[in-house]
């Protein structure tokens, strides 16, 4: 069977940087989901589309080209907040499914990091984490994040868009972010990036041994 580690969790929690190096020291691919998601809102909104319009987003979704992954755009905080709105239409989320399933299951396996991987696109993953921090954490971090990019916003409102964020992603309908009943829980709070590396290595050498 491919080998798939699948990296849940909610924003800025640290999933990303976790799923890249474990990508990196596995030589695995990786595909970071919610950029899928990120340039089906913002080429939505390019075209003055409603973010709330189930049948628009899910045209953006299925005409989406994947070089619009590559523009700076999408890492935007506006894109962040386009990609929870369009992510709860059930049409947009079965668009973006056979690409994120075909990519999961390429020979020699892969990373994903997302929502909803572990229980819905990968549920057969052997390995699979759900990366947590505290808001406060994940806003200070996102903040940083931004604010580096050249974003002018306030940390109030970050730990406001996170926490709408949370709402929204875990509680919509379709596919909510959750963690998986066979995941392990990642806290990284009080965790400096390398220490949550080797925390995650180890979950995923335990499964590997498994
Ligand atoms: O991981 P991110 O912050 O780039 O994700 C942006 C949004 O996309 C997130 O708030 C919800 C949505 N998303 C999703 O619904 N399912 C995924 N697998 C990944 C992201």
């Amino acid at each position: 069977m491919a080998f798939i580690i699948a990296v849940d969790g909610p924003a800025a929690s640290g999933k990303g940087t976790i799923a890249s190096r474990l990508a990196a020291h596995y030589g695995l691919p990786m595909l970071d989901t919610g950029l899928l998601y990120r340039a089906v809102g913002v080429r939505l909104l390019a075209i003055g589309g409603d973010l709330d319009d189930a049948a628009a987003a899910e045209a953006s979704a299925r005409g989406l080209d994947l070089s619009e992954l590559e523009k700076p755009e999408v890492r935007t905080r506006a894109a962040g907040e386009a990609a929870s709105r369009v992510a709860v239409h059930p049409g947009v989320r079965s668009a973006l499914f056979d690409l994120q399933r075909s990519f999961a299951g390429q020979d020699g396996g892969a990373v994903l990091d997302g929502r909803d991987i572990g229980t819905v696109i990968a549920p057969e993953a052997p390995a699979k984490l759900y990366v947590t921090a505290s808001p406060e954490v994940r806003a200070d971090r996102r903040w940083k994040q931004l604010t580096g990019q050249g974003e002018a916003v306030s940390f109030e409102e970050i730990l406001a868009d996170i926490r709408k964020r949370d709402e929204r992603d875990g509680g919509r309908k379709d596919a909510p972010m959750a963690q998986a009943v066979d995941a392990i829980l990642l806290d990284t709070s009080e965790m400096t990036i390398s220490q949550a590396f080797d925390a995650a290595l180890r979950i995923v050498e335990t499964a590997r041994a498994r």
